[in-house]
């Protein structure tokens, strides 16, 4: 494990990186396998890494969801260091929102239907800390997973609209043996849910088959990952949808760097997941 500076304030956080540019990890904590990775990563592209802990209460829709996100620093503290962080930043909501804070970041165009549909505020929330975050660390590369596709669409557009520093690194999702995305919220899913919830990735997996196969038209994509999706009843579908990779606007027929982006409830607990589809011929 490599010695490192945990920080809590903006100004340590300033001293601490003089004129460095860092790489950096933005997280809300409940660190796994998805986190580590991307960490491990940042470590092998950048001298130094931050990686941020912080359960940002604006990006919640529901103050239930925010009382109950998983919080233990200790651990967080010491996964990032193990995994090449060399500054944790963990501040109290007042470091990052001052008090009489009135500043909000609103991103349109891609963050607009889907997951900013139904949970209304989520992606100004997460605009406003990402713009906070990057503009307090400067990084040099930030990392975040595509597990969360639309997130990270939403925060490439904001970056290049408000000229935000470094160069943003989208990073492959990190599974569990049977294709499950790792989130922080499967650990809330009872053990019956959790072996419901391997049809999110079949679903995913029957569509970038069909895909692969030359299945062009969107509806009948869909058709084969609702199919899969059905056979667990437990499941109700939010949302099931083929989009521009970038602008996030549903298709109708595949075009090169489409997505196939999934959201269900399972259990109560809200679980979404996305893969590329691919034709051989476009
Ligand atoms: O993906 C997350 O964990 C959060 O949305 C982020 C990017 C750290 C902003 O709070």
């Amino acid at each position: 494990m490599s010695a490192g500076r945990v920080v809590a304030t903006r100004a340590e956080l300033r001293a601490a990186l003089g004129d460095t540019a860092p790489g950096l990890v933005p997280t809300m904590g409940a660190l796994h396998d998805g986190h580590l990775a991307l960490i491990a990563r940042a470590a092998t592209e950048n001298l130094l890494v931050v990686v941020s802990v912080f359960v940002n209460p604006t990006q919640f829709s529901d103050p239930d969801d925010f009382a109950r996100y998983p919080r233990d620093p200790a651990r967080d503290v010491a996964a990032a260091f193990a995994a090449g962080a060399g500054i944790v930043f963990t501040p109290e909501a007042s470091a990052i929102y001052p008090p009489g804070a009135a500043t909000r970041v609103e991103v349109a165009g891609p963050a607009l239907r889907w997951e900013g549909a139904v949970r209304p505020g989520h992606f100004i929330g997460v605009a406003t800390v990402v713009t906070i975050l990057l503009d307090l660390v400067r990084p040099a590369r930030s990392y975040f997973g595509e597990k969360d596709y639309q997130q990270l669409q939403v925060i490439r557009r904001l970056h290049a609209d408000l000229a935000l520093p470094g160069e943003i690194i989208g990073c492959p999702t990190v599974r569990d043996a049977d294709g499950l995305a790792l989130s922080s919220r499967n650990a809330r899913l009872s053990p019956e849910a959790r072996r419901a919830a391997r049809a999110i990735p079949d679903a995913l997996q029957a569509m970038v088959e069909r895909a692969g196969e030359g299945e062009t038209e969107v509806s009948a994509l869909i058709a084969t990952g609702e199919a899969v999706l059905r056979r667990e009843p437990a499941l109700a579908i939010d949302h099931l949808v083929v989009v521009d990779g970038i602008s996030l606007e549903p298709l109708t027929t595949l075009t090169p760097g489409a997505r196939a982006l999934i959201a269900v409830e399972l259990d109560g607990v809200r679980l979404i997941d996305n893969r590329e589809l691919r034709n051989p011929r476009l």
